[in-house]
């Protein structure tokens, strides 16, 4: 091991201790948190020297950081958890916001401009949905989705359904989907991406939403993503008690993002990103937990007799496009899967009532199990037939298992299903 070379070390150590030198803050062994707004320069030629070097029209290179001005620009615990996250994402740099959602609006309209087309696999995050629909359509830019993310023919057909509207100005892959968990096949994205770009002369960049696997099971930019985004609120936080969103790419494409971020004011505050540069250190340890009874409770689900389906990425049938895809681009299945009850919304209603150890609440990644009903939660703002065209019915619920003992979970689930 290259002494010095963070990049020649495991990501469970670079998690634990990536982007913090205790030696540059008095021999403490964990971070101070910078309770600050502002920043004092030490002589008025600096301070114009800091200005120039923040405010170049060009983005700084990889590894350049110029010193600190004022918070919303950018602070000690943002550049920390930064540093730690583009290592874990193997990136050049990354780019930290104060959630997932202010993260994917700095992606979209750093990249997206009036006329243009958002090019999606599909579903998408409700949130992100609504974004695309109801705000960015008002301002010229048409979203267009993809029917099958494994399916070269599909990718095609809904390019060029995008290109006949206008120039495609981003790609965004969800894989796995929320809530269904379906897989896009990133590397045959950026082949046809590629296509794409010789048709219009410019390459959109594709940035994948990483929330469901997060950096330890999936790394898009080593399958040809331009940008990968992850809801830092779910399991890097882990503890169900924060919001934030990341950005890891190139050091110009990020660069951008942060020109944006700074002028919308949604950077991450200095406690949040102490609590995940903490929260990091566990997550491949509750990873792991929480994969390894995700995929008990999934076992038990598909074999229960109220159960239609599991849509848990580790059931895809050996030797379909979509376990294929899996076994070169995900490195486990994660531990948020949806399932359908033979019933629909009363059923499901009565089922979750009953529940008493597993909590019904949105968001997932979280230590505690949390469960919901999509239809009228987490993709309530989506249309009705929207949501039958991607299997999202009133039969449908998501879980997000997480490192209690399993058996308490199943238990909890056997004596809820009794409801139906
Ligand atoms: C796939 C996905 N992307 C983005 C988001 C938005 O993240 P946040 O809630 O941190 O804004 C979510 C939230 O549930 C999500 O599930």
């Amino acid at each position: 091991m290259a002494k010095g070379d963070p990049k020649t070390l495991h990501p469970e150590t670079l998690a634990v201790s990536a982007g913090y030198d205790p030696h540059a803050h008095r021999g403490a062994v964990k971070p101070p948190i910078f309770l600050t707004s502002t920043f004092v320069y030490p002589t008025a030629a600096h301070a114009k020297k800091v200005h120039e070097i923040f405010f170049a029209p060009e983005p700084p290179q990889a590894g350049e950081r110029p010193d600190f001005i004022y918070s919303r620009l950018d602070h000690p615990n943002m550049a920390m958890l930064e540093d730690r996250l583009a290592l874990l994402d193997q990136a050049e740099a990354s780019a930290v916001f104060n959630c997932g959602m202010a993260a994917i609006t700095c992606v979209m309209q750093t990249f997206l401009r009036p006329g243009q087309t958002l090019l999606h696999t599909r579903p998408i995050y409700g949130g992100t949905d609504a974004l695309v629909h109801n705000h960015l359509s008002q301002f010229g830019i048409t979203p267009v989705s993809i029917e099958n993310g494994l399916d070269a023919q599909s990718i095609r057909a809904g390019a060029e359904a995008a290109l006949a509207i206008g120039p495609v100005g981003l790609v965004l892959v969800e894989t796995p989907a929320n809530p269904t968990s379906g897989i896009a096949d990133i590397a045959l994205v950026t082949e046809i991406v590629g296509e794409i770009a010789q048709r219009q002369g410019t390459r959109p960049p594709i940035v994948v939403d990483n929330t469901f696997l997060g950096p330890f099971l999936q790394t898009p930019l080593k399958h040809g993503a331009d940008l990968t985004m992850t809801s830092l609120t779910k399991y890097a936080g882990g503890h169900s008690d924060l919001l934030g969103g990341g950005v890891s790419g190139n050091a110009q494409l990020i660069g951008r993002l942060k020109q944006l971020r700074t002028l919308m004011g949604s950077h991450m505050d200095p406690h949040t990103g102490w609590m995940l540069l903490r929260s990091f250190e566990t997550m491949p340890l509750r990873t792991q937990r929480a994969g390894a009874n995700a995929r008990d409770v999934a076992e038990f689900l598909r074999s229960h007799p109220k159960i239609a389906n599991v849509n848990y990425v580790g059931f895809h049938e050996a030797g379909s496009a979509a376990r294929a895809v899996f076994e070169r681009q995900c490195r486990g299945a994660g531990s948020t899967f949806s399932f359908r009850i033979k019933g629909g919304e009363p059923e499901a209603f009565r089922m979750l009532d009953r529940l008493q150890v597993i909590r019904m609440a949105v968001s997932l990644g979280g230590t505690e199990t949390l469960i919901c009903h999509s239809a009228t939660t987490t993709h309530y703002a989506v249309p009705r037939e929207r949501r039958l065209l991607v299997g999202i019915d009133d039969s449908s619920l998501r879980i997000s298992v997480g490192i209690e003992h399993p058996e308490d979970l199943i238990a909890d689930l056997a004596q809820a299903l009794e409801a139906i």
